[in-house]
């Protein structure tokens, strides 16, 4: 008993002193991080500790003074008297476990009319250490992209063991944690749930296609769960394709701690002097409008600086991968081509199975790494295709997964030591694959020489598809020496972007598909190389609805690839009406996975015209900002909608995920119109059969009306879908 009240009087003492400390500096140097509608505040303690002090609506400059110091270091350092998870530690030189930061300088560089970057540096107390917070604010979006810059002068090596990106911090009442989870064909479910006191995080330790089983993503509802259109939201992404972990640390106070960056797990780092450690950048932003907020703000982001190209408008196309597998030859490449651009598709897409002659690609067991095209399949070359395509007017695309190697190949006969793998222990095949070690220089320049050549040889390929089909197991590295092995996973990320960097120098125009058996590897690190990405193997349009649900809370529809295949379905088993096969896939960027030679002429018919009003409506969803009506995660009846900057033309898309015997009637209360704009509505991609919406077609109504009252219609059957555009005059 006696000793519980000394430990409750010792904390309360504690609390105190903070108190105290903190009140006693009410007017000490303020950093802030501003954007159109948002600051981030620092400011500087009397003892030259940087704290967070708010994050929220824009504050006045004058109105800075008024902002209280908190306890909230900006970035803690296992050492003195932080007892929580710290977000930097590292041994020096001389083997002292602790760090102690403290605030040297700040300054704001406006880089462009919408960006500025601000640098603020800390520097160990007693050693020649420094750590740069650095804050690029994109004004417009409300976007901040953190990373963190740790170099030192000591005498020899230090080892770097926890080295977040950032790490947020605020003081809620309650914290809602929706995190991303999933597994290969069931990617980015949502999950909700209040954060106790303690760590929750999630996180990968797979250093490749670190997105199989969660999205380095969150949302954080503040004071309550989050709503969608209301309330106040955080949420953040981490732009790394590598190993990674956010921490939602509740402290005993009751401060929300969020660290996030590449996962330190197995992967100390040990830095030479004047080599700059430079970690990936968490973005993030604030939202008063909900969810919702976030969304819009991470999609108009991305198309200006997060996926490449974004400015443009993204091809439909089909491919061959459910329509063929592996068992294909020319006549039968020639008829598809035919097939897809007799339907209107602006590509075809060659998928896995072209390459390999020792070892052909006849499944996945053999000649990954062999990128020579097989001559059995193909015997006049990539090149007939190419001029098949040309001939009818279609573009040409073309799978490859350059990081990837089956022991079954030429490659590894030659070079067994570029695979990833532990010395002295069995290979451990995936798929029975190996991944290529992307540290190593020579496996750079192999992996970019096969790109090259396949391009510069093929100067008609307008398109790739980059697979990565593995994570790492038995991590080891014949290159890096020893003592420098738990480097892998940030040498081998590094390795990758430099690989993708100087192919994007040269080709600029080929759009490239990222994949990962699916959504394996999704992130806006690697995202600014690539025009698009295959978010699931799991082509089954109910379960479509829950992945592009989660997928574009964060990730725009423009790149989120998403195809029409058959029923049933190869995966699941479902089958479902070809209408709502395309209208899932026309909420995103439409394509067709299939054989289109299998299709009876009503289906090839419904195809040819919804592919052609895709293309009249594709500038809506590729640009528009989207509001979510109604959720699948909660209602029978799905909602979605875009909407133009410009708010001339809305689309929406309304699902019947189960049958309602009575009837489905929630109402759809539209979002984002100009109240005193005049809309007229019009069906999109009817049923030949039916329409749910006949008697709304051609009616005028105010977006005001639109908004309050809401677009009334019924709904009967399970996998029913309705989707109509609203055109203002
Ligand atoms: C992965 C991709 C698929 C397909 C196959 C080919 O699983 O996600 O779309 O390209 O590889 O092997």
């Amino acid at each position: 008993m006696m000793r519980r009240i000394r430990t409750i009087y010792s904390v309360l003492f504690w609390v105190a002193t903070v108190h105290l400390a903190i009140a006693q500096n009410a007017n000490n140097k303020a950093v802030v991080i501003r954007t159109a509608n948002t600051s981030l505040v620092y400011k500087v303690d009397n003892d030259q500790v940087i704290r967070q002090c708010y994050y929220g609506k824009a504050i006045n400059e004058n109105d800075v003074a008024g902002i209280q110091l908190t306890s909230l270091d900006a970035y803690p350092a296992y050492g003195k008297a932080y007892v929580n998870e710290p977000a930097f530690r590292a041994v020096h030189a001389d083997g002292n476990l602790t760090t102690e930061l403290a605030y040297v300088s700040a300054e704001t560089q406006v880089q462009d009319k919408n960006i500025t970057l601000t640098r603020i540096r800390l520097r160990d107390r007693h050693y020649n250490l420094s750590v740069t917070l650095c804050f690029k604010a994109y004004q417009q979006q409300d976007i901040i992209e953190q990373w963190t810059e740790v170099v030192h002068e000591e005498k020899k090596d230090i080892t770097l063991f926890n080295f977040t990106s950032s790490q947020l911090a605020l003081r809620a009442s309650s914290y809602w944690l929706t995190s991303f989870y999933g597994n290969w064909a069931s990617e980015m479910n949502m999950k909700e749930e209040q954060l106790t006191e303690g760590i929750k995080t999630i996180d990968s330790k797979l250093g490749v296609r670190t997105n199989q089983f969660a999205h380095a993503c969150f949302l954080l509802g503040v004071e309550g769960p989050a709503e969608e259109n209301s309330g106040t939201v955080i949420g953040g992404t981490l732009a790394w394709p590598g190993s990674w972990s956010m921490e939602f640390e509740v402290d005993p106070l009751k401060n929300l701690h969020i660290l996030a960056g590449i996962n330190p797990y197995a992967s100390h780092y040990v830095l030479k002097p004047k080599e700059i450690f430079k970690t990936p950048a968490l973005l993030y932003t604030i939202s008063h409008e909900g969810k919702g907020g976030i969304t819009r703000k991470f999609h108009t982001w991305s198309r200006t600086y997060g996926i490449h190209k974004g400015d443009q408008p993204r091809m439909t196309l089909l491919n061959n991968w459910e329509a063929t597998y592996f068992d294909f030859d020319e006549k039968v490449l020639k008829q598809i081509i035919g097939d897809a651009a007799g339907m209107g598709f602006d590509l075809f897409l060659l998928d896995d199975g072209w390459f390999g002659n020792k070892y052909p690609r006849n499944d996945d067991r053999a000649g990954l790494g062999d990128w020579d095209v097989n001559k059995k399949k193909l015997p006049n070359g990539l090149d007939s295709l190419l001029r098949e395509a040309d001939r009818k007017k279609i573009k040409f695309g073309i799978w490859v997964e350059p990081e990837m190697i089956n022991p079954k190949s030429e490659l590894y006969e030659k070079h067994p030591d570029w695979a990833i793998t532990a010395p002295n222990r069995a290979i451990d095949v995936s798929r029975n694959q190996l991944i290529l070690d992307l540290s190593n220089p020579q496996v750079q320049d192999y992996v970019y020489n096969v790109m090259d050549n396949l391009l510069t040889r093929n100067p008609g390929i307008a398109y790739l598809k980059w697979d990565c089909n593995r994570y790492v197991t038995n991590p080891g590295s014949s290159y890096l020496p020893a003592d420098r092995q738990s480097h892998l996973w940030i040498k081998y990320t590094e390795g990758l972007f430099a690989v993708l960097k100087r192919m994007r120098q040269k080709y600029t125009d080929v759009r490239i598909m990222l994949c990962s058996g699916g959504g394996g590897r999704i992130d806006y690190g690697t995202l600014p190389y690539f025009d698009e990405y295959w978010i699931s193997d799991n082509t089954d349009a109910l379960d479509r609805i829950f992945i592009q649900w989660g997928t574009t809370h964060f990730f725009p529809a423009m790149g989120l690839a998403s195809h029409v295949s058959v029923v049933p379905n190869h995966i699941t088993q479902r089958s479902t009406p070809l209408k709502f096969r395309f209208d899932v896939a026309m909420s995103a960027k439409l394509g067709m996975d299939l054989q289109p030679k299998d299709m009876s002429p009503d289906e090839k018919e419904f195809s040819r015209k919804a592919i052609q009003e895709y293309k009249a409506i594709r500038h809506i969803v590729q640009f528009g900002d989207l509001y979510r009506l109604l959720s699948p995660y909660e209602h029978k009846r799905a909602a979605m909608m875009y909407v133009l900057p410009d708010r001339q033309e809305a689309l929406v898309f309304s699902y019947l995920l189960k049958k309602e015997i009575y009837g489905n009637d929630q109402v759809l209360y539209l979002h984002g119109l100009e109240p005193t704009k005049t809309y007229t509505l019009k069906e999109v991609n009817k049923s030949p059969q039916y329409s749910r919406i006949s008697s709304l077609e051609g009616q005028k109504f105010t977006g005001a009306f639109l908004m309050t009252y809401g677009v009334r219609f019924q709904m009967y059957n399970e996998f029913e879908s309705v989707v109509f555009r609203a055109v203002a005059e």
